[in-house]
């Protein structure tokens, strides 16, 4: 196969994490389709359109509404009868919830923010795949579905922060069930912890930069082999605790 006939499809490509993998994997020579909740809102997606034209398709999905899934995955079938890689990238923390439903104690817990997380973090990335499936199937593609550290349940040391551990540890679960549903159809999934990065939601602080940090991710997407399926990894690579 050349670079040029491989097609990945981005979630959450609008800004950080996302647009990082769109910007990289343009570079690496595959056609990307771009989705983000309102990709005609991100000045990163402009600029990527404007450099790579029609190697970058922009998609709206929200990976919470399951009509917007539904309507996102027929647009992605428009572009192209084959996906070779899927990025199961779009997410919220704690801050995308109303104030007080985040990461709160044990005493403070409240439904709705859990549910938003669970929702689009840990469901999203099973409706998205779902619908993508003929298309992955036909790609004998590649899932990446970006979990955290924070959902290794091995990991967990203190309290609080219940619906996004939950909800990536939920992830994690759900993208081990989808690799033995997804291995019968050729299709090799895995979980990655993206390492703490400098986005909106790493904030500056954090230790890695997105290129950095989806360089390594797309190392290792680019070389999994159906024994990896199911796995938990870092981004480089290396396992990750459950
Ligand atoms: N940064 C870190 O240190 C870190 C660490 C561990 C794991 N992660 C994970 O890495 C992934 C990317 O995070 P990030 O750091 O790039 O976060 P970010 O800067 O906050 O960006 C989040 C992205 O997800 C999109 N998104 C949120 N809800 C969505 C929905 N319902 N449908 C479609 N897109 C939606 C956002 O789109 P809008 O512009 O429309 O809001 C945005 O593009 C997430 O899954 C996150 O949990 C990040």
């Amino acid at each position: 196969m050349s670079d040029a006939d491989r097609t990945a499809l981005v979630t959450g490509a609008g800004r950080g994490l996302g647009l990082a993998f769109a910007t990289e994997l343009l570079a690496r020579g595959y056609r990307v389709l771009a989705a983000a909740r309102k990709p005609e809102g991100s000045e990163g997606l402009a600029a990527l359109g404007a450099a790579h034209g029609e190697r970058l398709v922009p998609l709206a999905l929200d990976v919470g509404d399951p009509r917007s899934v539904a309507a996102g995955a027929a647009a992605a079938g428009e572009h192209t009868n084959a996906l070779h890689l899927l990025v199961n990238n779009a997410g919220i923390n704690s801050r995308s919830v109303p104030e007080g439903q985040g990461n709160v104690r044990l005493g403070s817990l409240e439904p709705e923010g859990f549910l938003a997380m669970m929702r689009v973090n840990a469901l999203g990335p099973a409706l998205v795949t779902q619908a993508l499936l003929p298309l992955l199937a036909a790609g004998g593609g590649r899932v990446v579905n970006i979990s955290s550290w924070l959902g290794s349940i091995a990991g967990k040391t203190a309290g609080g922060n219940y619906g996004y551990a939950a909800s990536k540890a939920a992830l994690n679960m759900v993208g081990r069930a989808m690799a033995f549903d997804l291995a019968e159809q050729g299709v090799v999934s895995v979980q990655i912890n993206p390492g703490w990065v400098q986005t909106d939601m790493g904030g500056q602080r954090a230790k890695l930069t997105p290129e950095e940090s989806v360089k390594g991710i797309l190392d290792v997407a680019e070389r999994l082999t159906p024994d990896d399926a199911g796995h938990f990894l870092q981004w480089d690579g290396t396992p990750h605790e459950w």
